[in-house]
């Protein structure tokens, strides 16, 4: 073979290896700068950073189109699209935030949160979202597959600050608990930014811890999202990831009672049938939070 033609192979392949996106593995790459991108709808793609976490509105935006077009290739197809009202083609806007107002396409429109869960009635297209609202804490419980040896606390909190700070590029500081509840093998952990911070978006951590215990890793470099805890790698089986949102959200609570004063949204993200879960956070004396939708369910509790 003509040495020039190996050269040349050698370097393409040298070049395809090399222009790849680190933050999202299914992502399109190409070119000379290497440029990567989300096709997000007929001729239509998102450039990224891949040196950050990917906004989540890009991602499912993507990951909608991919739905509705199968032949598109890249991306692994999953089960876990987030939300309890299920999964929806979101609008955002061009540096990835989502737009306030979402409609999915359709006649039917709600508000959301900066995490794009719905913190709102549905409403027909003139419903009016003033702002989006920021979701400056996120609490999310795992639930870890039973490992062999008993898992200490204090070392399953190092371990878990860790991994959440290392692989979601979260600075410690945010990190502000991690429990532990042994026999429950639950982990619990609020990130929370300071009220009025823009800088932080928690809602791509968020997204990306969902798809790490509930699909597939997004990162393309990282293997699984499997802590090591005094060299016992938890796995972890479960994942329900809380909003807490600046403002509280307006959903109608008629039903409720009045020691409620803030109300979350909650995604539920569990593959288990309909999993319905209730939690209740005392914060000084007065916030109670609680899932916003299938207020039925939650009444009994309440009581
Ligand atoms: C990409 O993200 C990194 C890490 O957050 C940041 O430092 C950099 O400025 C970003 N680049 C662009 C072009 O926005
Ligand atoms: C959004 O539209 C898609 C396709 O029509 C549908 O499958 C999905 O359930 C809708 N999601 C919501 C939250 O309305």
């Amino acid at each position: 073979m003509n040495p020039l033609a190996v050269l040349l192979v050698l370097s393409f392949v040298g070049m395809s290896f090399a222009c790849t996106c680190d933050s999202v593995s299914w992502a399109q790459c190409e070119g000379d700068p290497c440029q990567c991108y989300v096709t997000v709808g007929k001729n239509e793609r998102e450039i990224l950073n891949c040196s950050a976490l990917i906004p989540k509105c890009f991602l499912m935006k993507a990951e909608m189109y991919k739905k509705l077009h199968k032949h598109f290739r890249g991306m692994p197809v999953d089960t876990a699209l987030v939300d309890n009202d299920g999964p929806y083609d979101p609008e955002c806007e061009s540096n990835g935030l989502f737009k306030a107002k979402q409609c999915n396409n359709s006649e039917e429109c709600w508000c959301v949160n900066s995490a794009g869960v719905r913190r709102s009635d549905k409403g027909d297209k003139n419903l009016k979202c003033e702002e989006l609202v920021e979701t400056y804490w996120i609490h999310v419980e795992l639930k870890h597959k039973a490992t062999p040896n008993p898992v200490e606390v204090k070392d399953l909190q190092r371990a878990i600050a860790a991994a959440i700070q290392e692989r979601y590029k979260i600075s410690q500081n945010l990190i502000t608990s991690v429990s532990y509840d042994g026999d429950a093998r639950l982990i619990t952990v609020d990130v929370k930014k300071p009220l009025g911070d823009r800088k932080e978006d928690l809602s791509r951590m968020a997204y990306y811890m969902e798809k790490d215990v509930k699909a597939q890793p997004l990162l393309a470099s990282s293997s699984k999202f499997e802590p090591n805890v005094a060299g016992q790698k938890l796995e972890m089986e479960n994942i329900l990831v809380y909003y807490v949102d600046e403002k509280a959200p307006t959903i109608t609570m008629q039903r409720l009672t009045g020691g409620i004063v803030a109300v979350i949204v909650v995604v539920i993200l569990a593959v288990l049938v309909g999993l319905l879960v209730l939690f209740i956070v005392r914060r000084r004396n007065q916030s109670k939070y609680v899932k916003a939708q299938e207020m039925e369910e939650i009444q009994p509790t309440l009581s």
